[in-house]
């Protein structure tokens, strides 16, 4: 009875763990509804078997409504891609599922850890900037449309 109850008050709350290849098709989607250039399934896939590559999805009722993608080389990461699904943004979700992202690179001897985020990009700004990113650098003209990049960093344990 109480599994029941608290099956049922959990559910649709988002829960927060490890992507998979298998997770390869529905992060495409949000990435697709998130970025001007989209990444194909095949090639979410080729990231998420790759032996240096660390990834979180953020799901509801078995849905998954957000991801969060890294690469390792070097005791360093660079987060290539984090997103929430359009309908899921302004929830704080995002907060959670980096968290859990710094704490499992943390705990595979990353040392630093670097992104880059448009700089009119506000709620990725504030994110970053709330879990502790610091600006290191600008990449003028890195973006379609010469829009500059800001090359943030946050440096672990
Ligand atoms: C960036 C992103 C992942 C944030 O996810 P989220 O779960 O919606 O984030 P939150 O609800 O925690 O909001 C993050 C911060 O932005 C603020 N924010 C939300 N929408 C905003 C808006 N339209 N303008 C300004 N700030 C905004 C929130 O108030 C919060 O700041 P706070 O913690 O200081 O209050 C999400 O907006 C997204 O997927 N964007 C498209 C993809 C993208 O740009 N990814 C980052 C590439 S580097």
């Amino acid at each position: 009875m109480m599994n029941f109850v608290s099956r049922l008050l959990t559910r649709g709350k988002p829960a927060f763990s490890e992507a998979r290849p298998a997770d390869a098709a529905a992060i495409a989607a949000v990435h697709g509804a998130s970025f001007q250039r989209g990444w194909g399934e095949d090639e979410v896939y080729r990231l998420l078997v790759g032996s240096n590559v660390v990834a979180h999805r953020a799901t509801s009722s078995g849905k998954l409504i957000g991801f969060i993608l890294s690469r390792l080389a070097a005791g360093e990461a660079e987060i290539l891609s984090v997103a929430i699904a359009p309908g899921w943004r302004g929830r704080a979700l995002a907060r959670p599922l980096l968290d859990l992202h710094l704490r499992r690179l943390a705990g595979l001897g990353v040392r630093s850890v670097f992104l880059e985020v448009g700089e009119h990009n506000a709620p990725a700004g504030r994110l970053y900037r709330r879990a502790g990113f610091r600006e290191v650098g600008r990449r003028q003209g890195y973006y379609e449309r010469g829009a500059t990049a800001l090359v943030l960093r946050r440096d672990l344990g």
